[in-house]
């Protein structure tokens, strides 16, 4: 999802896909973007401006000269207004009026004055789409610096087959987030759990054991996956951080809720990163009320669960990424861990360097993978070695895990 800032100009023109594009505005409008409709004539006689205005709360313009103390700033004002525009479906007559500087309506008049990045759905008759006349105006407007969601091929309204069907908006959103938010949106239908923070281990009422875990790892790379399109859900240990928008937090305190919470929601995961520091150990019998000094203290441990462990024997088709929290032998001990637990990637952190691991904005990490490949990575801010693995899962979503054996 993207800001709610975000304007988009939805230029409606006339074809029969003019129905579909009632629902591509709902969708942008519950993503929380300002969508203004422009319709041209011939579009209203398919579906009705009412439609528009309804499903995006803003008045649908088709006139330009209904009004005519408005529509000249009104069209100014939207063409620099807005961050998008988009024309879904676009006919074989506006990208020819398009590629030609025609401006003999409101929306080809608005396009002209606009510096926005446009965006054109071209929907219509496989032969009309092939015919080298509308072909090169396409080619024509793409040098103008026009992009293309490619028409499907399939059963047209007209009764043939081949390519010029209206896609579908699902792809249409993506393309439209990717240029908002400027990130590709290949994690979109991925559902993506992570995990961040310090686990805190009760020894009495007011007491625990944790360690230095400030969370700021695992919310950039919660916030990287949702900014590819990702599903993502965060379990999160006691941090001081703001929530995140648009993520599904779950608060636990303990590794044990960690560990509950993890186990549950790992079968309808596709990706699993485990940036939280788990402590290892936690007293065996946590005291209801707060100890008192003068009875002294004597803490005995347990170990906690090994959750990643566990989730690398359970693991079918997820992918899962763990980190490497060392202070020495920072190599050795994460191929150690890439093995042992099962993992598809490891992000190894050298948690002793000043700039690196607990409580501060910035990391220094070697990504190790299951195939032998390494990467190592300069200081970076945690956004950004956040970005950086999901970049890398995208990869290996895509393109497959070498040296998987299942
Ligand atoms: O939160 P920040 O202040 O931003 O700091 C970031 C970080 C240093 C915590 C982070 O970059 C990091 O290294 N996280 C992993 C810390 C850790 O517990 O490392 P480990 O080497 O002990 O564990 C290896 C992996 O197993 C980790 O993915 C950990 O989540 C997981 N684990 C560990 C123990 C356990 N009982 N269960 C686990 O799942």
């Amino acid at each position: 999802m993207v800001s709610k800032a975000k304007s988009i100009v939805v230029g409606v023109t006339g074809g029969i896909a003019c129905y579909k594009a009632a629902d591509l505005v709902s969708s942008l409008t519950k993503a929380g973007m300002d969508v203004h409709v422009i319709m041209t004539e011939a579009a209203t006689k398919f579906i009705k401006p009412l439609t528009f205005q309804t499903l995006s709360n803003n008045r649908v313009i088709v006139d330009m000269f209904a009004e005519p103390d408005y529509w000249d700033v009104k069209h100014i004002s939207l063409a620099t207004k807005a961050d998008l525009f988009l024309i879904a479906p676009a006919t074989a007559n506006f990208l020819g009026k398009a590629a030609n500087g025609i401006a003999d309506d409101m929306l080809t008049t608005t396009i002209l004055a606009t510096k926005a990045p446009i965006v054109a759905v071209p929907a219509m008759n496989n032969n009309m789409y092939l015919n080298k006349m509308v072909q090169d105006n396409i080619q024509k407007l793409k040098a103008y610096g026009f992009q293309f969601v490619e028409p499907g091929e399939g059963r047209l309204a007209c009764g043939t087959v081949g390519k010029g069907r209206y896609p579908d908006n699902e792809v249409i959103i993506n393309k439209v987030e990717e240029l908002l938010n400027g990130k590709p949106q290949d994690m979109q239908g991925k559902r993506v759990l992570v995990t961040a923070g310090g686990t805190r281990e009760p020894i009495d009422a007011v007491r625990y054991i944790t360690n230095k875990s400030s969370g700021k790892m695992g919310y950039k790379v919660a916030a990287a996956a949702k900014a590819r399109g990702a599903d993502v859900t965060l379990i999160s240990a006691p941090t001081s951080l703001e929530p995140l928008p648009g993520i599904y937090t779950i608060k636990v305190e303990t590794a044990a809720k960690m560990h509950q919470k993890c186990l549950e929601l790992f079968p309808q995961s596709d990706v699993i990163i485990k940036a939280a520091a788990v402590s290892d150990f936690k007293p065996n019998k946590a005291a209801e009320n707060k100890i008192k000094k003068e009875q002294g203290l004597t803490i005995n441990l347990e170990k906690n669960p090994d959750i990643l462990a566990e989730m690398g024997k359970m693991k079918k088709n997820q992918i899962l990424v763990g980190f490497a929290a060392e202070t020495e032998e920072l190599h050795k001990n994460a191929l150690k861990k890439i093995h042992n637990k099962n993992l598809d990637l490891i992000v190894a952190n050298d948690v002793s360097h000043p700039q690196a691991g607990f409580d501060v904005d910035t990391n220094i990490a070697t990504l190790f993978f299951r195939d032998g490949k390494k990467v190592d990575l300069p200081l970076l801010t945690k956004a950004e070695l956040g970005e950086r693995i999901i970049e890398e899962v995208s990869k290996l979503l895509y393109d497959g895990v070498k040296g998987r054996t299942n």
